[in-house]
């Protein structure tokens, strides 16, 4: 275990709050990066003091799936496609694009500019997990629940091929052994 649900409830907690002062009262629309924020999103929003209302985007790499022979598996998607758009314009809204992990930056690169795109009032970026040295693209996000190590991690939305998204702590999946 990497991260118990107790110290995630905790920290979202005080993401939460700050996000309430810097929003000045202002309403805000919470993005949520499918499917893997969607668990996080919705412990963030019930921790926020603001009119919130939130919709959800789909993206998807290109290339081989992610998994937990690292090198060899992840760092081969180049590109990201959307799967899904957000239902409503985002033009004049004050938006909060909330994804699960933050990994070699190439999602959210993809989304800020796509986002960007709808003319926002303003434009904020929270993840629950930064893994800072797998950066391809620099990218920083605005809120970050917690800085981890390059390792692959599943629970609390976050899954390896669909499995363990639900469950309450986060976990490192053991890389298996090589097979040849
Ligand atoms: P990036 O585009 O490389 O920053 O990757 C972001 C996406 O890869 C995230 O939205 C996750 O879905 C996925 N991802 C990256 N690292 C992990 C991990 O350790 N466990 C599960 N999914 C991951
Ligand atoms: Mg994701």
């Amino acid at each position: 275990m990497l991260i118990s649900g107790e110290q995630i409830a905790s920290r979202v907690i005080e993401m939460g709050r700050q996000i309430t002062n810097d929003c000045g009262g202002q309403a805000v629309v919470f993005v949520g990066v499918l499917k893997g924020a969607a668990i996080f999103l919705s412990d963030l929003v019930r921790q926020v003091e603001v009119d919130a209302s939130f919709d959800f985007i789909g993206v998807a790499s290109y290339g081989n799936p992610r998994g937990p022979k690292q090198e060899k598996i992840w760092d081969s998607t180049g590109e990201v496609r959307l799967t899904k758009d957000v239902e409503h314009s985002l033009r004049d809204q004050n938006v909060i694009l909330v994804e699960d992990i933050l990994d070699t930056g190439l999602t959210l690169s993809f989304l800020k500019r796509l986002l960007l795109g709808h003319q926002p009032k303003s434009f904020r970026v929270a993840v629950l997990l930064d893994k800072t040295s797998r950066r391809k693209l620099a990218f920083e996000a605005d809120y970050v629940g917690f800085t981890i190590p390059d390792a692959f991690v599943v629970g609390y939305g976050l899954d390896y091929a669909e499995k363990y998204r639900n469950l309450r702590d986060i976990y490192v999946l053991p890389t298996p052994p090589a097979v040849d």
